[in-house]
């Protein structure tokens, strides 16, 4: 139909009909909260490139995750910055690690409260790659039981869910296993299907102090110019047991959470990363960009490409912003 028999304009003139044919809303439910701990007692270092982010120790995790479950936030997706590092990131999977005393720590002070963890080793390895180096190179395979491994403890430490970060083949599988093998049939795997080797992880890198010490991460991370690649790695972590499926960074590949989306059944996450917070923050505080309007405009098109789930340094701000 053509004008003036059809007028788009028409649905347009109130916010009350706005409301009613709006397509996507984003939901406090949607939102996950990244957080940093570091060993010690009552520390709270403020990462400069993350504003409103700080390492936190213990104690004072507990006490965000307490204001952001007071918000309606539903989870954290916990990283650790341990004070030891190592080839093999022992770290990691030890009993009473980082990681391991904040998923109790909120567990124990916001029993409401969703406990994610991210699972990799970049970290905890004094080289900073997310796998056991040999020769110089990231080995694929000796990498997997260790990753196993850290999740497992995860889980023995309380985590409701798990999410290799680290872009291993064949990870998801070996991780199911080692997870049912302990009993934790229920433990969930939210599996980083789709990572790109992105210049967007720069503040986090401050923030979890995970450089690699030589190299990038383009020989396990994928090519941002690959989109059909990103079905294959999906499908590949689907057939391994993933539970959730999700892509990072979300913003310049909204592209390919659509196409996820598509051509999967499972539910979608997508990490709106460090850099992509920090763009938004940083033009704000200059005065170019509304920050709050910016923020909840793209929080909304990363759903509206199709993110069940969204990971993102924003979501204490949309939450309150949701509250109204
Ligand atoms: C490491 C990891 C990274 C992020 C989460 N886990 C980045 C990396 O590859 O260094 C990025 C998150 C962000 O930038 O916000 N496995
Ligand atoms: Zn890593």
């Amino acid at each position: 139909m053509l004008f003036p028999d059809s007028r788009p304009r028409r649905l347009r003139q109130s916010e009350i009909l706005r409301s009613m044919v709006r397509e996507t809303r984003l939901h406090v439910d949607n939102l996950v909260l990244p957080l940093f701990a570091v060993p010690g007692k009552g520390v709270e270092n403020p990462i400069q490139s993350l504003p409103g982010h700080a390492q936190l120790s213990c104690d004072n995790i507990r006490k965000k995750a307490k204001e952001a479950r007071d918000l309606g936030i539903p989870a954290v997706i916990l990283f650790g910055v341990p004070d030891k590092k190592d080839p093999l990131g022992t770290e990691a999977y030890k009993k009473d690690g980082i990681v391991q005393q904040a998923v109790k720590a909120v567990r124990d002070a916001v029993p409401d409260m969703m406990v994610i963890t991210d699972v990799c080793l970049c970290q905890f390895t004094d080289h900073g790659h997310c796998g056991i180096v040999e020769k110089g190179r990231v080995d694929n395979d000796a990498t997997l039981d260790l990753l196993a491994r850290i999740a497992v403890s995860h889980a023995k430490a309380g985590a409701h869910m798990v999410a290799p970060s680290d872009m291993m083949d064949g990870r998801v599988a070996e991780i199911r296993d080692g997870l049912d093998q302990e009993g934790y049939t229920d433990v969930p795997i939210m599996s980083y299907a789709v990572k790109y080797a992105s210049a967007y992880y720069g503040p986090f890198r401050e923030a979890a102090n995970n450089k690699p010490g030589f190299g990038d991460r383009r020989t396990y991370q994928m090519d941002p110019a690959n989109s059909r690649e990103a079905m294959r790695e999906a499908t590949m972590d689907v057939e391994e047991g993933a539970d959730i499926l999700m892509v990072k960074p979300a913003l310049a590949y909204l592209d390919v959470i659509t196409r996820l989306k598509d051509e999967m059944d499972l539910p979608i996450a997508a990490y709106s990363v460090s850099g992509e917070y920090a763009m938004i923050r940083a033009a704000a505080e200059r005065g170019w960009i509304d920050g709050d309007a910016v923020m909840m405009e793209t929080l909304t098109a990363i759903r509206r490409a199709g993110a069940d789930i969204i990971l993102t340094y924003f979501a204490m701000d949309a939450a309150r912003r949701l509250r109204g």
